[in-house]
């Protein structure tokens, strides 16, 4: 049994998720910002690869003060568990992943350095799943095993491609925002090669939220 699995992101209209430096671009507008935050606090889980914690290095806490509260009465911590993906333990230790926000699983694959691990053991807790690179499916199993039932992934391109090649995606929310970050060698939405046959997904809905179109898409 797996959670139902969801990938959020935000692109450009000209289907680009960063610039071709690989640095953190606001895309979302307000509008979609303050959705996102929602999705994130209704999730019992937020994912990431370590592509993003590199680039970005996010948070992924709720940013919203009564969101925390309404979970909080809910019984639940303030925080979703953060899940980073990162086969060879390459997460730097001062991340703000890593803060004491909330609670957070690295999971590493068989080939990462055993010294790094256990030191990170010491601000996460580490799964470990895969040969070479970290088995999704196994990860997806061992989140439901801790009651976790809904995760938001929140990229990037090539860990949403792995998640989609595996057949481990339920939905895919897009906000397509009104701006042009260009460069063929830009990050995508799927990055990695190109599937043997497209992947089909039904529209499921959408809505404009300022200067930009959020879509969701349920993948068959
Ligand atoms: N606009 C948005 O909504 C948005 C959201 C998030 C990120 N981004 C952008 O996306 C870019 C980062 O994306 P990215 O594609 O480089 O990185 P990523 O998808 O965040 O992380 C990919 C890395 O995860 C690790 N990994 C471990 N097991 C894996 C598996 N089974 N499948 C796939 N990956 C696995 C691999 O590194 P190891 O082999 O070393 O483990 C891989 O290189 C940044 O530029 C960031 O700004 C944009």
């Amino acid at each position: 049994m797996r959670p139902f699995v969801f990938i959020n992101l935000a692109s450009s209209l000209d289907g680009k998720i960063s610039n071709e430096r690989r640095e953190q671009v606001r895309i979302s507008s307000p509008e979609d910002f303050e959705v996102v935050d929602r999705l994130r606090a209704e999730s019992d889980a937020v994912m990431v690869g370590i592509g993003t914690i590199i680039s970005d290095d996010p948070k992924l806490t709720v940013k919203s003060e009564e969101l925390k509260m309404v979970r909080l009465e809910k019984g639940l911590k303030a925080n979703p568990t953060r899940v980073v993906v990162d086969s060879r333990c390459r997460i730097p230790l001062s991340s703000h992943t890593l803060n004491d926000e909330a609670e957070t699983i690295v999971a590493v694959s068989r080939r990462a350095d055993r010294e790094k691990v256990e030191k990170l053991r010491q601000k996460a807790e580490v799964f470990v799943a895969g040969e070479e690179r970290v088995n999704l499916r196994a990860l997806l199993e061992h989140l439901y095993s801790r009651g976790i039932r809904k995760v938001m992934v929140e990229g990037g391109g090539e860990l949403n491609h792995s998640l989609i090649k595996d057949g481990l995606v339920d939905e895919f929310r897009v906000f397509y925002s009104g701006m042009i970050i260009g460069g063929k060698n830009s990050p995508t939405p799927v990055d990695g090669g190109s599937f043997e046959t497209p992947v089909k997904a039904e529209l499921k809905s959408y809505e404009v939220l300022g200067n930009g179109i959020a879509v969701i898409w349920r993948l068959c």
